[in-house]
């Protein structure tokens, strides 16, 4: 009989810049045209085509996706209630009592046999919808994906909210990834650019008589360590800076004879040193 193992998980976050991720049950008002589109390939796309990633998300959270996106596609939905724990187990939390999951919930059907973990769940999901897992507590969810029922059918394990769950997931030992996208409050913007009329990023250089091009930026599968989130958050508390100026000595015509009194640069002002520990 093949062991169950635990899998490490990911937790997927936007941000404001004070760490708001939501108001009134719902996304902040915010606009991060990409950020949707980003989170369903970070959470949809395995390299094994016969796996699906599983996507962990507290009973609120579910609630808030409206309902013709979930489950959410192509991956295995997981929700967190503790009304899905034992029925010993159960609270009897008033605020929770006119909820979907604890009035639809029913016990699991196991006509004299006792149901596997992955039974009791899918049975407790069904209330939500088919296919969906319902789980008790967030260490249940994960034991259930290193279960052998489970654990080679799926790839990447995301949590992807809410508060509650990312607190505790969060202290968690297992998680292993953070991608956080942080959204920018501004209340002053520039007009449109029009590419067709300026040369953005443009500059004509004296030296080598070239003008500067495109920057092209990609990341591919940014992440943080888990052992660098605390040391990011105070990060995020300093205000951004101007980036210095690499001033270079106008009058020099031939790129050979630059030495270093020729290079100035002007208005470095880095904040204090943060440490983060190397993580291997
Ligand atoms: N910005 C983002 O990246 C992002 C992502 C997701 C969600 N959100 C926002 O976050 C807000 C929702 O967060 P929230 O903190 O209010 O709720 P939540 O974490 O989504 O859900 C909380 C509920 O999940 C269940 N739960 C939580 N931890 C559990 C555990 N350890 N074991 C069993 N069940 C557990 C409980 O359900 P029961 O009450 O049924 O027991 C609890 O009431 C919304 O505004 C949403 O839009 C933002």
């Amino acid at each position: 009989m093949a062991m169950d193992s635990r899998m490490p998980f990911q937790l997927v976050i936007a941000a404001t810049p004070t760490l708001g991720i939501g108001k009134g049950g719902q996304l902040p008002d915010w606009k991060l045209p990409g950020d949707m589109a980003y989170f369903k390939e970070l959470t949809s796309r395995t390299r094994d085509s016969a796996r699906q990633n599983a996507v962990i998300m507290g009973r609120k959270t579910w609630e808030s996706i409206p309902a013709k996106f979930r489950p959410l596609k192509g991956r295995l939905n997981i929700v967190l209630s503790r009304a899905f724990a034992d029925a010993g187990a159960r609270h009897a939390d008033s605020e929770n009592s006119g909820n979907a999951v604890v009035n639809q919930q029913q016990p699991p059907a196991c006509a004299g046999k006792q149901p596997s973990a992955l039974e009791s769940a899918k049975e407790r999901g069904s209330a939500l919808a088919a296919g969906v897992l319902g789980s008790g507590s967030l260490d249940a969810a994960l034991e259930l994906l290193g279960s052998e029922e489970l654990h080679d059918r799926v790839e990447n394990v995301f949590i992807i909210g809410g508060g509650q769950v990312y607190a505790e997931a969060l202290q968690h030992p297992d998680c292993a990834v953070v991608h956080l996208t942080q959204e920018f409050e501004c209340d002053t913007f520039l007009p449109k650019l029009d590419p067709a009329l300026y040369g953005i990023w443009s500059a004509s250089q004296p030296v080598t008589g070239l003008r500067a091009g495109e920057l092209v930026h990609v990341m591919g599968d940014a992440h943080v360590y888990a052992n660098h989130v605390e040391p990011l958050k105070e990060q995020l508390k300093n205000a951004p800076r101007h980036f210095p100026t690499l001033k270079i000595n106008p009058a020099k015509t031939d790129i050979d004879s630059f030495v270093f009194e020729d290079f100035e640069v002007v208005g470095y002002a880095p904040h204090a040193t943060i440490k983060m520990k190397m993580a291997v």
